[in-house]
């Protein structure tokens, strides 16, 4: 059975997922890397250039698919994995421990790569990969909470150590803010409807209290019509919970120009998003850089206004045919790349905008109790242990 065919009833203290028959999982089965060979071609330069000096970041670490897949392809490359799942960490150590002193893992949050360059690299990195969203092992693991498909409690956070939970927002929110976070976050046509039927749950004194529960709430909350149209009814609700707990679209806006600063020049990064809201933002910065700030007709665009950008994809690359029949979470994949062309102490890129929409208590996102716990994480907490 494949990772995607198989729900993972439980991960162990030591990372190791196990099946509801009890058997052990290793994390190559847990989730197959998406655009694996595109991803890899498109970091390939300046990877052969620096030889055995280069070095690259993984922000998403998940299972470490990506990761082995760079460090087998390059002989000489160092992989520093990034995740805010401890458990994502434990089973790509595992996983990636065959490669020695040139693998490491780092347990933080992405907006902070580049203190993780600083650290662990030195300086500016050859390549950066951001594979956006959950793991299939986040998705299937029933105790998670990511899954409508899978009864179970309303958790949803990465980093299961501290933070706001999916039911925290729930069972605190009022109807308003959560019609904010459903429409903000899933683009959910009937957020008001919705919001307004898990605050009248609340009033009556029987509040939503797992998965199975919020997904029927939500398919009687939206008209007949609609329950036939656009994938599973619930799937945008529990996609906004699950930004909102992670503070995802904030912690990503902050962590593009971090790791567009973290790359030496000639470095390259490559983004993977699987919904319009992240590759947004992707789409936004990587056009920033890549366009000149000087008024148009100057003679001689000086070198403060000039790109520090290559954009290396035209628009979004999406998956082929043969990727989708293998790998079905590669359907929404949106791929955008770009280098950088000139020194970050030259040509820096700007500090993302302020916060966009509004979380529980009418504060921005950035200062969600899930936000600040994980900001005020050690920079760099080694979670994966280097093996
Ligand atoms: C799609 S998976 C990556 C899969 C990986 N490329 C592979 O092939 O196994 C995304 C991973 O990013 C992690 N993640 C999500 N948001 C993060 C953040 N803000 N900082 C660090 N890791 C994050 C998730 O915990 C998850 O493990």
């Amino acid at each position: 059975m494949s990772g995607a065919d198989r729900a993972w009833a439980t991960v162990d203290d030591a990372g190791q997922a196990h099946d509801a028959a009890g058997s052990r999982a290793p994390a190559a089965e847990l989730h197959t890397p998406v655009l694996l060979d595109e991803c890899l071609d498109l970091l390939a330069p300046p990877i052969l250039r620096a030889g055995a000096g280069a070095v690259m970041i993984d922000a998403t670490l998940g299972m470490g698919g990506h990761s082995e897949g760079a460090l087998e392809r390059f002989e000489g490359l160092t992989v520093i994995g990034i995740d805010r799942d401890p458990q994502a960490i434990a089973l790509a150590g595992q996983r990636l421990a065959r490669f020695g002193e040139r693998f490491r893992a780092v347990h933080t949050t992405y907006d902070r790569i580049g203190e993780v360059a600083a650290s662990e690299a030195g300086g500016g990195v050859e390549a950066i990969l951001m594979d956006l969203g959950v793991s299939s092992l986040q998705l299937d693991d029933a105790e998670r909470g990511f899954s409508y498909a899978r009864p179970a409690p309303l958790d949803m956070r990465m980093d299961q150590s501290g933070g706001t939970t999916a039911q925290d927002i729930l069972d605190q929110s009022s109807a308003a803010e959560l019609a904010a976070i459903l429409r903000d976050y899933g683009e959910e046509r009937f957020a008001q409807r919705i919001a307004a039927s898990v605050v009248r749950r609340r009033q009556e004194g029987r509040p939503v209290r797992s998965t199975d529960e919020l997904a029927e709430l939500v398919r009687a909350a939206i008209p007949a019509g609609a329950r036939r149209t656009g994938g599973h009814p619930a799937k945008r609700t529990f996609q906004a919970l699950r930004i909102a707990v992670n503070a995802e679209l904030d912690v990503l806006a902050a962590a593009v120009p971090s790791a567009l600063n973290a790359l030496a020049v000639g470095g390259r990064l490559v983004v993977e998003s699987y919904q319009s809201l992240e590759d947004r933002i992707i789409k936004r910065a990587l056009a920033h850089g890549a366009t000149s700030r000087a008024p148009q007709g100057l003679p001689i665009i000086p070198e403060s206004d000039q790109p520090y950008l290559e954009l290396l994809t035209h628009g979004a690359a999406r998956a082929d045919d043969a990727e989708l029949a293998s790998n079905p979470r590669a359907a929404s994949v949106r791929l955008r790349a770009a280098a950088r062309t000139r020194d970050a102490v030259q040509a820096p890129a700007p500090p993302p905008a302020p916060p966009g929409p509004r979380a529980p208590g009418g504060r921005s996102t950035q200062s969600t109790r899930a936000a600040r716990h994980m900001r005020n994480r050690p920079s760099s907490t080694r979670g994966g242990t280097r093996r």
